[in-house]
């Protein structure tokens, strides 16, 4: 016992002083020569053993007569647990590769000293336990790469779209699962043996999925949208893990839908369309009116906004905008004023929201901003559904307070946007109510859906699971998404 104490020993941590000295009364001291054999495989499994200095190595055989070396077994190690336990013989063979010494305790000392000793039954539990976790999250490391050595992304909530235009710029280091479930606790178990998990705006990136992520191996987080407001940012810090997401692809194609929600709205081209294809050439109720020279209001002058600014101002719009950060070179090129917030609400037949969804967005168009905006105005929201409130909007499309609203998003989107329901019934009655008004439009998260958008997001977002790859962490990549 001169070179290693038990109680030193982690498969020992938990026992009692005396279970110690009942343990030392049963040990013996075993010295083994440079090449000596402790046992071979399929040898009885009658002992288990420490190894108190020097070292072992551990093989299995393989083919005729052939040794494949697993591991090397040093000072502290312990072995013979588990075929001892389990009553079965041997599963490698142990040599000696220098002189070696080695602590062992009989099958019967031992199987007694575990029914006497409740604490040396807890403290085996434990190392073994401990063991079993070290060897899960080696196993989904290396599952990680798979056979060509590629490194494997799961993709979820993936639509056809998604995999066309991640495959064509899929690089040789990637391995990608292309996933149709959206991300959350039900699904987080599909990302097991993936190093990267690729998710989108309505996957479920919350404290819980992001801890199931990670005892899965997952180390990043490659979102393919801009908005964040899906991923709990402080946890996945906490975790160790990496979020990245895609800041810009196409301001050019929501600004577009933003615009196409506004003109169709407007000339009421959604009934129109209907009525022609029913033989109904009639104008009643059609009636619009010109934009040019009427008022917009755009809130948050990032990307999109800017460019649906200067789509306004193509149109002969006066626009204001509001912006807690205001680029005021841009609005002077362009010719956009930035106001407050009530004066974009009292003075804009259209307004169009471009702000991100944070704490201090949610229902930013509450019922107050509702009454005081110019009755009959226009409301546009391609940004997040939150930055509305719903009930309040329905309230203002009845009383006429709001004349017409464009909704490419809604609050409770997940459950229904981006899938086929149309074998189902609606069942969130506000939802149901918006879809009854014949001056609103609601696309399904789609402002983003060109051909050249699609091609950037998966540009952008394979472009950050190569910096990753690198090696490149926290700060060093390029879209990093970072806690506040
Ligand atoms: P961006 O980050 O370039 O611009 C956001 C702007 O909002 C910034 O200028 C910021 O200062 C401003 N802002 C922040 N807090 C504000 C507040 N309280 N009030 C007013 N403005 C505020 O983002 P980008 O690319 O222009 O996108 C805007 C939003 O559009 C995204 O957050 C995202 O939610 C949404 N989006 C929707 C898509 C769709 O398919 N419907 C596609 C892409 C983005």
């Amino acid at each position: 016992m001169a070179t290693l104490k038990l109680s030193q020993l982690d498969l020992f941590s938990a026992c009692r002083p005396e279970t110690l000295a009942e343990l030392e009364a049963a040990v013996r001291s075993r010295r083994l020569r440079t090449g000596e054999v402790l046992f071979r495989e399929g040898d009885p499994g009658d002992f288990m053993f420490v190894v108190s200095s020097g070292a072992l190595s551990v093989s299995k055989g393989v083919g005729e007569g052939g040794l494949a070396p697993l591991r090397t077994m040093g000072a502290g190690d312990s072995g013979g647990l588990t075929s001892m336990s389990l009553g079965r013989t041997r599963s490698a063979t142990l040599v000696a590769l220098e002189p070696t010494t080695i602590l062992t305790v009989g099958e019967a000392d031992f199987n007694r000293l575990l029914s006497n000793r409740p604490d040396l039954s807890q403290s085996v539990i434990a190392h073994l336990a401990g063991k079993v976790r070290g060897k899960t999250r080696q196993l989904a490391e290396l599952k990680a790469e798979d056979t060509d050595g590629r490194t494997r992304v799961a993709f979820f909530d993936t639509k056809r779209y998604d995999r066309s235009s991640f495959e064509a710029e899929a690089p040789d280091s990637l391995a990608f699962s292309f996933l149709e479930p959206k991300l959350s606790t039900a699904t987080a178990p599909l990302a097991a043996g993936h190093a990267i998990v690729c998710a989108f705006v309505n996957d479920q990136l919350d404290a819980d999925t992001l801890r199931l992520l990670a005892g899965q191996g997952v180390r990043l987080i490659a979102l393919r949208c801009a908005g964040t407001n899906n991923v709990d940012l402080p946890t996945a810090r906490a975790l160790g893990m990496d979020v990245a997401r895609v800041p810009a692809y196409s301001p050019h194609a929501v600004a577009e839908h933003a615009l196409t929600l506004v003109l169709t709205l407007n000339r009421k081209v959604h009934r129109a369309h209907q009525r022609v294809r029913e033989g109904n050439f009639s104008l009643a109720g059609l009636e619009g009116f010109d934009l040019h020279g009427r008022t917009g209001g755009i809130v948050g002058t990032g990307q999109i906004g800017r460019c649906f600014a200067e789509i306004l101002r193509g149109l002969g719009m006066e626009v204001l905008a509001f912006d807690p950060f205001p680029n005021e070179a841009f609005a002077e090129r362009v010719g956009v004023r930035y106001v407050e917030l009530d004066a974009i609400w009292a003075r804009s037949d259209v307004v169009s929201l471009h702000a991100p969804l944070t704490p201090q967005t949610h229902h930013l168009v509450d019922r107050k901003a509702i009454e005081s905006m110019k009755p009959g105005a226009m409301l546009i929201n391609t940004s997040r559904g939150g930055l509305v409130d719903t009930e309040a909007l329905v309230e203002g499309l009845k009383s006429g307070q709001i004349g017409s609203a464009g909704l490419d998003v809604y609050e409770e989107e997940s459950e229904y946007f981006f899938e086929d329901r149309s074998d189902q019934v609606i069942t969130d009655d506000v939802l149901a109510r918006l879809l009854v008004f014949n001056n609103v439009i609601i696309t399904s998260h789609q402002a983003f859906l060109t051909r050249e958008a699609l091609a950037n997001i998966a540009a952008t977002t394979i472009q950050n699971m190569k910096e990753w790859l690198d090696g490149r962490r926290g700060s060093e990549l390029s879209n990093v998404v970072e806690p506040n």
